[in-house]
């Protein structure tokens, strides 16, 4: 592939509008992103008949400005790509149907692109030395998972949750103290202020590298609403610490055992939930006591972006992997 190979990359599998252009996969020239958070909001949480009304409304203007600020026209970029899945249907039909007619109207190529591989390639924008293979912790709204990376485009999953995922378990518990949503950025705040010293009657752990969070969340819950019953303050910036340390220890340990049991020495945190401090502190910490890299995502690359998506197009497209057709439609519930 020549050098300074440019990608578009259009994300819009869930509630954030974004383009980027990314040279050679590794280099981001641009990359914007319009959230629908404000909107979403006063809901509690993503309504998907407003998602893609409004992913409509600002995929040319996101598109636009990712090209202006890249300093770039169409005639510059070698390829578009674009998540396909999984995610929200209606959001991802918006993206697919954009990053079709751009490859038609310009006869590129069309790159279709998982999101969580796109979550993992977040990692390859932050460090120009990383490369497979490693240990991926991939905690997002949607998955939770220790992967196994053994090259840019061959992975093995593990680990898994076998309920909720993580984020979704941030969400539900900052839903119940009444912090609103995307609940993890509350309770991660609200951590910082409180101490971990509330211990939930814990559930029974699930074995090997699999996750539980539904028993974690309840626990917190239930713990919650005793107290509202009884009449008494709920000690919110406590709370979200100890549920902190309830939700991500199991995480950390996990992460450290596959890499002893695999003798890798490399993580690589990916997802939304790779932004919390706790996570990035103690799980870089404990690595390295046990001599491994733990590499986590500039916080731009840590919730859902097009750069990431950029990223993985790229080593797909060099390895033949992944080229579309104007047949591409979007898969809301494709698997890793
Ligand atoms: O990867 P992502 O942006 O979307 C999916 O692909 O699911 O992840 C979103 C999730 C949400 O559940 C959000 O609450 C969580 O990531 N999140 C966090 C933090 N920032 C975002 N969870 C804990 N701590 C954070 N700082
Ligand atoms: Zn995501």
């Amino acid at each position: 592939m020549k050098q300074g190979f440019k990608i578009l990359a259009i994300e819009s599998s869930c509630d954030e509008t974004s383009c980027a252009v990314v040279e050679d996969g590794r280099n981001c020239l641009s990359n914007i992103v319009s959230s629908q958070i404000d909107i979403h909001t006063r809901f509690g949480g993503v309504v998907p008949e407003v998602a893609s009304r409004n992913h409509i409304t600002a995929i040319s203007n996101v598109v636009n400005l990712a090209l202006k600020q890249a300093n770039c026209s169409l005639n510059d970029i070698d390829a578009i790509a674009v998540t396909y899945g999984a995610g929200l249907i209606g959001s991802l039909l918006v993206g697919v149907s954009y990053a079709k007619g751009l490859s038609y109207a310009t006869k590129k190529p069309l790159i279709a692109v998982n999101h969580i591989y796109g979550h993992i390639a977040s990692n390859y924008l932050t460090y120009a030395d990383l490369e497979p293979p490693f240990i991926c912790l991939l905690v997002s709204g949607g998955h939770t998972a220790i992967i196994k990376v053994d090259d840019y485009n061959h992975h093995q999953i593990i680990g898994n949750t076998l309920d909720d995922a993580v984020g979704e378990s941030f969400d539900k518990v900052a839903r119940v103290l009444g912090l609103g949503y995307p609940g993890g950025p509350k309770i991660d705040a609200c951590a910082l202020n409180g101490k971990a010293n509330i211990k939930f009657t814990k559930p029974n752990e699930t074995m090997g590298y699999n996750f539980s969070f539904s028993g974690k969340k309840t626990a917190v819950i239930n713990y919650i609403h005793k107290l509202e019953q009884a009449g008494k303050e709920i000690p919110i910036n406590d709370i979200c610490a100890s549920f902190e340390v309830l939700a991500t220890d199991d995480l950390i340990d996990k992460t450290l055992l596959a890499c002893k049991n695999f003798k890798i020495d490399k993580i690589v945190v990916a997802g939304g939930v790779s932004a919390n401090r706790r996570l990035r502190e103690v799980l870089t910490e404990k690595a390295k006591q046990q001599n491994i890299k733990c590499y986590v995502p500039e916080l731009k690359y840590c919730t859902d972006n097009a750069a990431m998506i950029g990223s993985a197009a790229y080593y797909a497209y060099k390895a033949g992997i992944g080229i579309a057709d104007l047949t591409l439609a979007p898969n809301p519930s494709l698997s890793l």
